[in-house]
């Protein structure tokens, strides 16, 4: 597409970014240091959705660059997928925590927040068109479908929803989890394996 073509979308995409930043419609922009809104190429053909911003993406304002997110480049790169080619965002944007002394600790969203959170992932889904959209994990499915879905039930095949197609994977913090346990290994192949499966669509001619 010639750069002429994406301008438009571009700008309004920076935009929005913009008025992210001082979203109101919940209450987690008070405890948060900023809104961590999406990144990548407008015309990327793979848009990630995960959760919610942890501890680093909320001091940084980028997503999905803390462990989980080491953890996520590694098997990209393994996957031969190139993170800067990719659209990555959260289906939450602000950090939801408590504070604990020095230290603030995750702490899952909410449905509402979720579901206040899901106007801004549906114009980001709209101004991008990804050729494919990948749920990393229960937060990210339950906001692109609308709905709770359960992981283990759609995992792993495309699913063709309203107007998007819809991959349902992990969240990379389950493998994190699961590091030094036994599982690890199978997990992260299946994972790998995903991931081959997800960029075979999206750079299919
Ligand atoms: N960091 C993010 O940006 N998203 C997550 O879901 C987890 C960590």
């Amino acid at each position: 597409m010639t750069q002429s073509a994406t301008l438009p979308r571009q700008n309004k995409l920076e935009q929005l970014c913009a008025e992210a930043q001082s979203c109101r419609r919940c209450e987690l922009y008070k405890h948060a240091t900023q809104t961590v809104f999406g990144e990548g190429p407008i015309d990327a053909p793979i848009f990630f959705v995960a959760e919610q911003p942890g501890d680093k993406e909320d001091s940084a304002g980028r997503p999905l660059i803390g462990p989980a997110g080491k953890l996520f480049d590694s098997c990209l790169n393994e996957a031969h997928i190139d993170r800067a080619g990719c659209y990555i965002t959260n289906a939450v944007k602000h950090f939801r925590h408590v504070q604990r002394g020095k230290r603030r600790l995750h702490q899952r969203p909410s449905t509402s927040h979720i579901e206040a959170c899901r106007w801004w992932l549906r114009q980001e889904i709209e101004l991008v068109r990804p050729k494919i959209i990948v749920a990393l994990g229960a937060v990210a499915a339950r906001s692109l479908f609308g709905k709770p879905v359960k992981i283990g039930q759609i995992r792993g095949r495309l699913q063709e929803y309203e107007d998007d197609f819809i991959f349902v994977t992990i969240h990379p913090s389950y493998l994190l989890r699961l590091r030094a346990q036994t599982g690890f290994d199978r997990e992260r192949s299946l994972f790998l394996e995903e991931l081959g499966k997800i960029s075979q669509f999206a750079y299919a001619t």
